[in-house]
């Protein structure tokens, strides 16, 4: 794929810009109120992120936001693929959504993201989900002002779902939601082809965005005053492979944490057969990386490994684990884990039990395999009942939820600095904040500590959570 391909050119933004303030124009005078708009958002961060552009155009176009969608002119349901039960999720949704469109036949309902990009989920909605106006996948996310206007314009459905590669776009518009937190992209899709996963099927090959841009985004949220910002990629030790530039993750890494301002940097997802020792070297080195790290596992049977194509061994993953830990010994080690994938047997299972009791994760992300149509993996034959692989998903969480708490327990005593970064729900701690690992602490405090680095005695702790004071 040549780079000038895949980079939207400022024409075609420029394009962009201009229908939105056409839509704008339109909703004024077709309206007899301002514009609402529901975003609801499933899935990953990158999700996250580009709702947050999808909220940008839409305030562009004039629109103010609710969470009611029966107030809203304007829904959109932005969806992930990854399981099943995530795309079950949507659909229940999206049926919920024929009494809204009813009282308001106005309403323009969108079903955008992951689930959008399949050729199958686009094909259901356009037979059976007929109260739907607009379908995009992730491809078309800086196209849909020009989408949008066409159901304002076309009085019939549309549907976008092009297989291209996909795209960058500088420069849209963004309504950031995380307060004191930002999310920056710094690369998008994924050529690993894991052999379970939907993603590269759905958000196209990898294409790393220019550093210059990205160093100017982190820049300007710096001097906005954002506290955490968080790099994002399926795999971002693969940033800067597609560049002309020498350019890999961890220079990048190391050029952003040389910024001035009292900021942390965070990132994911690390893909263990790409996370080098130069990239654990440079979180080492500074102190403006958070001291985590999201390193997906997904078995601990070399066997299984080889049939996921994960393209690493049990023992190299240990061996790279080993090495994080020597160059911090703090580091908070989280991963990622399935359980039941075609042809795993008791005793590979076992495997992953035993790699999880050798590595003692702070925390991990636990999941049943769901076949997902079209991956080599769904397939495999897959002969274990749902019941025994419901059994191994308990065990394992059992060892995972002793691990937690000890793991947390540990902190008791200790004062940590961290970032208060909203309000908890419950009345005796009533912020929440995150360590530098990125573990949860509720607190007792007051609300001017949003927003802000604070320190933190930690008084008590349970399997998912610590507790504590503010010490000033
Ligand atoms: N790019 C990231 C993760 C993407 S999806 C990475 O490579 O680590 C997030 C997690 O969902 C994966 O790490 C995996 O554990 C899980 N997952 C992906 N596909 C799945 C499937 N078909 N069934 C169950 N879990 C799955
Ligand atoms: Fe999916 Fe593997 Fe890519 Fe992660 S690295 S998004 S699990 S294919
Ligand atoms: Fe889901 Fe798409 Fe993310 S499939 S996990 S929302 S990349």
């Amino acid at each position: 794929m040549k780079r000038e391909e895949v980079v939207v050119s400022p024409q075609q933004l420029a394009r962009q810009r201009e229908i939105m303030q056409e839509i704008r124009t339109h909703l004024q005078e077709t309206l007899d109120h301002a514009p609402l708009a529901c975003v609801d958002t499933f899935g990953c961060q990158q999700n996250v992120a580009d709702s947050e552009h999808i909220m940008g155009m839409l305030r562009e176009m004039g629109f103010a936001f609710t969470e009611d969608p029966h107030q809203a002119d304007v829904v959109i349901l932005n969806t992930c693929a990854v399981r099943e039960h995530a795309e079950q999720r949507v659909y229940g949704n999206l049926g919920a959504l024929t009494h809204t469109k009813k009282a308001n036949p106005r309403q323009i309902i969108c079903l955008c993201g992951c689930m959008a990009q399949q050729k199958q989920v686009a094909d259901k909605v356009r037979a059976s989900y007929r109260h739907v106006d607009l379908v995009f996948g992730p491809h078309a996310l800086w196209r849909f002002p020009e989408l949008l206007q066409k159901v304002y314009h076309q009085h019939g459905r549309v549907f976008s779902i092009d297989d291209s590669h996909g795209s960058i776009a500088e420069g849209l518009p963004i309504v950031r939601e995380g307060g004191a937190k930002a999310w920056v992209s710094v690369m998008y899709g994924c050529n690993n082809f894991c052999t379970y996963c939907i993603v590269p099927y759905v958000r196209g090959r990898e294409r790393s965005r220019d550093k210059a841009c990205i160093v100017a985004d982190v820049k300007s949220l710096i001097a906005e005053g954002y506290k955490e910002i968080t790099l994002l990629g399926q795999n971002v030790n693969s940033y800067g492979k597609d560049l002309p530039e020498a350019c890999d993750f961890a220079d990048l890494l190391d050029e952003l944490a040389r910024l001035d301002g009292d900021f942390l940097l965070r990132f994911m997802t690390s893909h263990p057969k790409d996370a080098s020792h130069k990239l654990l070297d440079t979180m080492a080195r500074h102190e403006k990386i958070a001291r985590h790290l999201h390193l997906p596992f997904q078995s601990g049977s070399t066997r299984i490994l080889q049939a996921m194509n994960r393209g690493y061994s049990r023992e190299e993953y240990l061996a790279l684990v080993d090495y994080a830990r020597t160059v911090m010994p703090d580091i908070v080690l989280t991963s990622d884990v399935i359980v039941g994938f075609p042809g795993e047997t008791k005793e590979a299972f076992e495997e992953t039990l035993s790699l999880v009791q050798q590595v003692r994760f702070d925390a991990l992300f636990t999941f049943i395999y769901s076949p997902r149509p079209g991956t080599p993996a769904a397939k495999l034959p897959d002969p274990v009942p749902r019941a025994e692989k419901q059994q191994w998903f308990d065990a394992l969480l059992q060892v995972q939820n002793a691990n937690s708490a000890q793991k947390h327990a540990a902190y008791v005593g200790t004062v940590q600095r961290v970032l208060v970064d909203g309000k908890s729900g419950d009345s005796r701690w009533p912020l929440s904040a995150r360590t530098a690992g990125g573990r949860l602490v509720h607190l007792v405090g007051d609300e001017a500590s949003i927003g802000r680095f604070k320190t933190a005695k930690i008084t008590d702790s349970n399997t998912w959570a610590l507790f504590g004071e503010l010490t000033e």
